[in-house]
């Protein structure tokens, strides 16, 4: 072997040591700063823009377009601040709204004015456009502070409902949300850790964009894949079950600021 070989060889084998030691030593970057880096990075890629900057652009355009058989915008809708108010609104949400007497939470809330004021039919409500919408709406909200009241005893009667279907357990694993979220927070399902939803005031990351497989997600669709996760079917989209929930967790996060739309591995 040359000596410029046996040079380059013990610099691969120093290298390969090197990184053994680390991957052994270093502590995994947590869940956070993992998703800083990663946002950080997509930054750089995208020349300054985010995949979830697309995604407040897109339902930006949705909730300003005239659309559906009224011909109206979406801009006429109430989010609980008066028609046409949307700064701050989802750290506001969900609250009771007596033009449909629900609480409604902010992808409720949307499709109820799809359907209210465009005058869309319940079936021709597009996922995808409430998720879009959902953004452009969090972007309005980011750095607010949630504030999510009990005022009303429909609103008082979610909270309870939230609570009961949280801590109940059920289903072919006799488990429960907080199975996962309280009894076993911080360890690993799969790549991820379990978060504490009670304590780390989680509400105030959703609407969340979901960098691992490039998804836009809101606190509906999380909830739902939770589940799954129990081995039980979801409760519908726009359901009391799903609202309660939402209800019930936007509450454990009163006071924390909105980092919004949240990005999320
Ligand atoms: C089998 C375990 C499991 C069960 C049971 C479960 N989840 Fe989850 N949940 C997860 C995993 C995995 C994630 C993604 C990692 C994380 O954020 O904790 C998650 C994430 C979440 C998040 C987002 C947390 C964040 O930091 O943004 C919420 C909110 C949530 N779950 C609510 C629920 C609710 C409500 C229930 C009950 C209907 C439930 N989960 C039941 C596994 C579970």
């Amino acid at each position: 072997m040359s000596r410029l070989w046996r040079f380059v060889a013990a610099g691969l084998a120093l290298l390969a040591l090197g990184v053994g030691v680390f991957a052994q030593d270093q502590p995994e970057p947590s869940p956070a700063e993992e998703a800083k880096k990663q946002r950080q990075q997509l930054l750089e890629q995208g020349g300054g823009i985010l995949p979830s900057d697309l995604y407040v652009a897109q339902g930006e355009e949705l909730f300003k377009a005239v659309r559906g058989p009224k011909g109206v915008s979406l801009e006429g809708c109430d989010f609980g601040r008066g028609a046409g108010q949307v700064e701050g609104v989802v750290a506001q949400l969900p609250r009771y709204f007596p033009d449909t007497g629900r609480v409604e939470d902010l992808d409720s809330r949307i499709r109820s004015c799809m359907i209210g004021l465009q005058g869309f039919k319940p079936e021709e409500v597009k996922r995808s456009e409430v998720i879009a919408i959902a953004f452009y709406l969090a972007s309005l909200s980011h750095e607010a502070t949630v504030d999510v009241r009990l005022a009303t005893p429909q609103e008082k009667r979610m909270y309870a409902l939230g609570e009961e279907l949280f801590w109940v357990r059920a289903g072919p694993r006799d488990m429960g949300c907080a199975t996962c979220h309280v009894t076993y927070r911080g360890k690993r399902s799969g790549v991820l850790p379990l978060s504490d939803v009670v304590g780390e005031k989680v509400a105030a990351h959703w609407p969340a964009y979901r960098y691992s497989n490039d998804s836009a997600l809101t606190m509906e669709d999380r909830i739902r894949t939770c589940y799954s996760n129990l081995g039980m079917p979801a409760p519908d989209y726009y359901s009391d079950a799903v609202i309660a929930l939402g209800l019930w967790l936007a509450v454990q996060s009163n006071g924390a600021k909105m980092d919004l739309p949240g990005f999320i591995r």
